[in-house]
């Protein structure tokens, strides 16, 4: 088979898709056609080093050797069965991660947004069967400026009003209280609360790091209370930060694990909730599931994931570069960033609003050959692949460095 003739540029496709495609997002003008390692390249052949990483679901790099060696052996064999059959690749997975993870047991979904519904889930279902709140009474209580997802469910405990706006009615059930904040979650919790659940570091809201000693007041509040601590690790884990877990930087284990994005290895969607036994145990056959969940494809791909983490290479890359990110942007503060927050190789960097809002600045990056993107108002999120090397993110700090100039 002969590869397409191209015919239309990168102008042309951004201005094809106006009519055709919701409006739901409002991208960088830049149209990527191919990817390797650290580097995309767009239609005109332009190159640009990434510093998003598919919002941490590249942490490995675009089509890792080993992830795509494992996608290409499973395309060959098998893809789908359903979970009306069992298929040979879904223990090994399930065995790796809860290994990998230090749980018991695995709940395989797709998105990140789907293992969130299903921790949800869970949660009330432990609430009602195990520790006995009167049905239908089960309370969550999440944090202000969460971002744990899409659907109606979880656009119900958002604060953010434009994801919420225009959605309504909401699922009840949840509590709001403010981030890194223990008195409040305190105060909240109580013999009809099922969970706490909360991202160990917020990304969609900057990069917020809470306090020292925050996540191990969770800990120690929700077995106090007699309530579930699940952490949604979506975005924050899978070596991000330079540990598995971000919630290792406290020594802390939540009961349960929400996983995502970085899991499937840019390749496929793949998604668990992961925990121990007495809370995941009480599913049984017909009260949840997912056509796509636990597929041999993704299976296939998510152990492949485990397998490079379970190396730790990727966590001591995370580490070691989180040091040249730090120091490059603390070298910035005063000249043009106003502040940052990172840990590994993840920071929220907030520019002076006088040199242009985060999408100004993204578009100057782009314009200079890296590609970010911004979160709310002046802030940047850089989360490179775990693969860059210290030369292209100080090349990247650079670039940086020149468009606050
Ligand atoms: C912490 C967190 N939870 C959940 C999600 C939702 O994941 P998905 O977009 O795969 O549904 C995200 C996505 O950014 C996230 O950062």
């Amino acid at each position: 088979m002969t590869a397409p003739v191209r015919t239309r540029g990168s102008e042309e496709l951004i201005r094809a898709e106006e009519p055709v495609l919701a409006h739901n997002y409002h991208p960088l003008p830049v149209v990527v056609a191919r990817a390797e390692g650290t580097w995309v390249e767009d239609v005109e052949g332009r190159r640009y080093l990434d510093m998003l990483a598919g919002y941490s679901a590249l942490n490995f790099g675009h089509r890792h050797p080993a992830l795509i060696e494992a996608a290409h052996r499973q395309l060959d064999r098998l893809t789908l069965t359903s979970r009306a059959f069992h298929n040979d690749r879904l223990a090994e997975f399930a065995e790796r991660l809860a290994a990998l993870t230090g749980m018991d047991m695995v709940l395989p979904m797709n998105t990140g947004a789907e293992a969130v519904e299903s921790g949800v889930k869970v949660a009330r279902k432990w609430a009602y069967d195990v520790k006995g709140v009167p049905a239908d009474r089960a309370t969550i209580v999440v944090a202000a400026d969460n971002f744990h997802g899409r659907t109606t469910t979880i656009v119900s405990f958002s604060t953010d009003e434009t994801a919420r706006a225009g959605f309504g009615p909401f699922t009840p059930g949840f509590r709001i209280v403010p981030y890194n904040d223990l008195a409040a979650l305190e105060a909240a919790v109580d013999e009809t609360t099922a969970a706490v659940l909360i991202e160990p570091i917020q990304g969609e809201a900057g990069v917020i790091i809470p306090d020292d000693g925050y996540l191990a007041g969770v800990r120690e509040l929700t077995r106090r209370k007699g309530c579930l601590f699940v952490a949604d690790e979506i975005q924050s884990g899978l070596g991000r930060t330079g540990s598995t877990l971000a919630v290792e930087h406290e020594s802390v284990v939540p009961d349960v694990l929400l996983l995502g994005k970085a899991l499937g290895g840019g390749i496929v969607p793949v998604s668990a909730v992961v925990g121990r036994r007495e809370v995941l145990g009480v599913l049984h056959p017909g009260e949840h599931g997912s056509t796509f969940g636990g597929n041999p494809l993704a299976a296939a791909v998510g152990t492949a994931v485990v397998e490079l983490l379970e190396t730790g290479e990727f966590q001591r890359r995370a580490v070691e570069l989180g040091v040249v990110l730090r120091d490059g942007l603390a070298g910035l503060v005063g000249k043009g960033v106003v502040g940052f927050r990172s840990r590994g190789l993840w920071a929220g960097v907030d520019v002076d609003p006088a040199l242009g809002t985060g999408r100004e600045i993204s578009e100057r990056l782009m314009r200079e050959g890296v590609l970010a993107k911004d979160t709310h108002g002046s802030t940047i999120r850089l989360a490179p692949p775990l693969t860059i090397t210290a030369e292209e993110l100080e090349g990247a700090l650079g670039v940086l460095e020149k468009v606050l100039r």
